[in-house]
């Protein structure tokens, strides 16, 4: 089975062919352009989507060597995320899907960022638990089963991500900042500076990240370039609260439920301090990570999910919209 998979739920244009659950091609194309404004641009992001999705599902048709013809069905991202990136994304496969008289298969962007560790483990098995930390999400799953998914705990404020390109944009550093912080970060140390950890009442699975943010702000306030501590030091302690603070709560989580196989997923995942610091810290158990490339934003999730939920969905209705607040099922 051959399907094409596409991704355009915020600043990602990205197609992927995957034929019998092998990716043969992914491409992304990251719009560079919201760097300049610090974060992203939802009307700057759809039409740049507008622009590139075609050239971008050509080239991934093209690297994979398939035809158009030879496709069983497309899957394309249908939330959540920014209501335009979405919109341009799912009109461009309902569009292709009609005129090749294909099934559209929707998917839930937060569903495959989790199933991109199947393409790191085919041999993954459920139960396992999922630490998922993208831009907009930092949760807590309890994988029991396929459409079986259980929310454990996740952020009451911000996201890890979003705690990342808060921090960098303090710091001055570009956007997206999770690569910015890792990267200055190499040169500094991370028990320089101090920062809270909010871990919340004793075994909570509950995250929060706005406390560490609004420290980090005060402390560059009157911060002293001639200071003893650098830039480097800072971001390094600050990212090492961060990784300190999800490894703390995977644990809670492996230990709540039981867990023997944990997995991690989204953005935050690509973070190599945080995978090095789990692989430290979490022993007893299996634990999996998806390759970089699977980690932020990619199609190849988008096309593995599809070819996996094919068989479970209406093969005559493209009767699906956008869902930009789309959640994961809470069985
Ligand atoms: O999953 P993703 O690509 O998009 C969403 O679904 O949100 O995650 C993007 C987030 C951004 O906040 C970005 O700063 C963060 O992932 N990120 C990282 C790294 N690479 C991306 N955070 C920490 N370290 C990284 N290496
Ligand atoms: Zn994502």
């Amino acid at each position: 089975m051959i399907i094409l998979g596409i991704e355009t739920s915020c600043d990602e244009t990205a197609a992927s062919i995957c034929k019998d659950q092998k990716i043969l091609s992914s491409i992304v194309s990251s719009q560079m352009i919201h760097s300049k404004f610090g974060g992203v641009i939802p009307e700057i992001a759809s039409r740049e989507h507008e622009k590139l999705l075609n050239l971008i599902v050509k080239e991934a048709l093209f690297e994979s060597n398939t035809q158009l013809e030879s496709l069983d069905a497309i899957s394309v991202t249908n939330g959540p995320g920014l209501s335009g990136t979405l919109l341009t994304g799912v009109s461009f496969a309902k569009g292709l899907g009609l005129g090749l008289k294909i099934p559209v298969i929707p998917i839930n962007h937060l569903e495959a960022h989790i199933f991109a560790n199947f393409l790191a483990d085919p041999n993954l098995k459920f139960p396992f638990v999922c630490l998922l930390v993208s831009g907009g999400h930092t949760q807590l799953w309890w994988i029991k089963d396929m459409n079986k998914y259980i929310l454990l705990g996740e952020t009451r404020d911000d996201a890890a991500g979003e705690a990342f390109d808060k921090g960098a944009r303090i710091l001055g550093l570009e956007y997206p900042g999770g690569p910015a912080i890792e990267k200055i970060s190499k040169l500094g140390n991370p028990n320089s500076v101090r920062f809270p950890r909010a871990l919340l009442n004793k075994g909570s699975l509950e995250f929060s990240f706005s406390g560490l943010k609004t420290s980090l702000l005060y402390y560059m306030d009157s911060y002293n370039k001639s200071d003893e501590v650098s830039l480097a030091d800072i971001a390094a302690s600050y990212q090492q609260a961060i990784i300190d603070i999800l490894i703390e709560k995977m644990k809670r989580a492996i230990n709540y439920t039981g867990a023997k196989t944990c997995v991690i997923a989204g953005g935050v995942a690509a973070n190599k301090i945080l995978r090095k610091n789990i692989k430290e810290n979490i022993n007893d158990i299996k634990f999996l990570f998806p390759d970089l490339k699977y980690c932020t934003d990619n199609a190849a999730m988008v096309s593995f999910l599809g070819e996996v939920k094919f068989s479970h969905i209406n093969k005559n209705s493209i009767e699906f919209g956008i869902k930009p607040n789309l959640k994961l099922n809470k069985n």
